[in-house]
């Protein structure tokens, strides 16, 4: 708790949600200061920030041996995210290979480009257009999940929503006892091994000391053994009315026409699922958390999907009716990024933001710090939906990149905003939320930014006005 700020009382311009303690000075570069900051990180990943990373757009560091640059101009962020001069560092794979195995998130190269090209077709806006029905049914188990409820932990409850969405969306199934054993492995997985650990610094690549990581080892074959058994279930079943992202998947052809292999299509499986629940329920608990301390902009965002309620979305237009919810999704994304920090190695020598990069030199690129950066965005620390309601869209502005950018940007933006949006949306029209304490909650990142602690929310259900 030492690292808390305490709650701001709500100013005229906005909420300013409890935050880690920026620290007023660099740690520096001697082995103390390297220790200091190793500790902080392993509080959590959002945590080791100075006052001065929050007003410069570049600084070089070192770290572990390693050389790196923490990148906050975002012009020079996006054309490094863009740049064949950088790749993703082999040692990132590590805490990730053994769950999401050689899917688009860890493939490279060739291989990347011909994954993504045949998992193009998979993510189009009609495609994801399909698969609203399966977002409003998730959305609604949600609200039958809490109902008669007057506190819940929704941080879990986000959780089995958005991997019944997934599920739903990849194999045309709910999240049932299998997709509960998914959830579970998911959430061990990234409470313990998916954290980076000291063997992944030392490391040279990817594959070495891997036989350091038993419980990666372990807990990732039981999740590849849950993801087989879903895909056999599911190759079982007749094929659906509407195509799910599996029957899309096996439609996928590669660029000589052959069907995937079942490897692949395991591996795309597993990546769908572990980048895509885990992501979405982070995104929705901030949200329902900067909710829950803005009532007014509560009320607000409930009378847009009060007029136009979730079960009648039919089309991605439909969402267009919701433009308050989705600015506070934006504003969730730009306050509380699911991923917190983006990770390029240069492998060619270059000139980044006026700094000479080396080859083999770490960019660090922390949209955590580039959205709440003091030289980027006005009262940078206040929730305040309202700076996107105005934008004819979000990605063009340059300092805001919660799902990355250039080739590798996330592939699932818009399903897990589409998903998003029905989700809260089915939230809000049948309760109001609130804190059930006053503690404030903390950021606390591993490979996502999670709460440091699930809080209890009071939930009255609508009609039974708050006084
Ligand atoms: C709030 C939700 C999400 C956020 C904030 C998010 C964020 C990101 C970011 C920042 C990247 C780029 C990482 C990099 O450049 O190193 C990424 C990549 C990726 N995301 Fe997402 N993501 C979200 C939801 C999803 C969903 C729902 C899916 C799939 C159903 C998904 C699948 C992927 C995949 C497969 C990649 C790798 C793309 C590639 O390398 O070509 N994500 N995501």
């Amino acid at each position: 708790m030492d690292q808390a700020v305490p709650l701001a009382p709500p100013p005229a311009r906005g909420v300013v949600p409890p935050a880690p303690k920026v620290h007023p000075r660099p740690f520096g570069g001697t082995i103390l200061g390297q220790l200091r900051v190793a500790r902080e990180m392993a509080r959590s990943l959002v945590g080791a920030y100075t006052e001065d990373d929050f007003e410069a757009l570049a600084t070089p560091y070192v770290f572990m041996g390693q050389s790196g640059l923490l990148l906050s101009d975002p012009v020079a962020a996006r054309a490094v995210l863009a740049s064949p001069k950088y790749g993703r560092p082999v040692k990132a794979a590590r805490p990730l290979r053994p769950l999401v195995g050689d899917g688009l998130l860890m493939a490279e190269g060739e291989t990347w480009r011909r994954q993504r090209k045949s998992l193009a077709p998979v993510f189009t806006p009609a495609a994801t257009g399909d698969l609203l029905p399966r977002f409003v049914a998730a959305g609604a188990g949600l609200v039958e999940d809490l109902a008669g409820r007057d506190r819940a932990n929704l941080a879990r409850a986000f959780h089995r929503a958005t991997l019944d969405a997934v599920l739903r969306a990849l194999f045309s199934r709910r999240a049932d006892a299998e997709g509960a054993v998914l959830a579970d492995l998911a959430r061990r997985y990234m409470e313990g091994p998916a954290h980076f650990n000291f063997f992944d610094y030392v490391a040279r690549g990817a594959d070495d000391l891997t036989f350091l990581d038993g419980e990666r080892r372990r807990v990732g074959g039981q999740w590849f053994k849950a993801v087989d058994a879903l895909i056999a279930a599911r190759r079982a079943c007749p094929h659906p009315a509407v195509l799910d992202l599996l029957d899309r998947l096996l439609a996928a052809r590669t660029e000589d026409g052959a069907p995937l292999p079942d490897q692949e299509i395991r591996d795309q499986c597993s990546s769908m699922l572990a980048a895509g629940f885990e992501t979405t329920s982070r995104l929705l608990f901030w949200a329902a958390y900067l909710l829950a301390l803005d009532p007014e902009t509560q009320d607000r965002a409930r009378a847009e999907v009060l007029a136009a309620p979730a079960d009648e979305v039919a089309s991605l237009d439909d969402l267009k009716r919701w433009p308050l919810l989705r600015a506070v999704l934006f504003e969730t994304l730009r306050l509380y990024p699911s991923a917190p920090l983006i990770v390029r190695q240069a492998l060619e020598a270059d000139t980044v933001a006026g700094h000479a990069v080396a080859p083999g030199c770490m960019i660090t690129i922390s949209p955590w710090v580039i959205h709440r950066h003091r030289k980027l965005w006005e009262d940078p620390t206040a929730f305040r939906p309202e700076r996107f309601i105005d934008q004819a869209h979000p990605w063009g502005i340059e300092a805001f990149l919660p799902f990355g950018a250039g080739p590798r940007v996330c592939i699932g933006a818009g399903f897990a905003l589409a998903e998003a949006q029905i989700v809260l949306a089915s939230l809000l029209a049948r309760f109001q939320i609130a804190m059930a304490d006053e503690r404030p909650v903390l950021p606390k990142a591993s490979i996502t930014l999670g709460p440091d602690h699930e809080p209890d929310f009071r939930l009255t259900p609508i009609g039974q006005a708050r006084p």
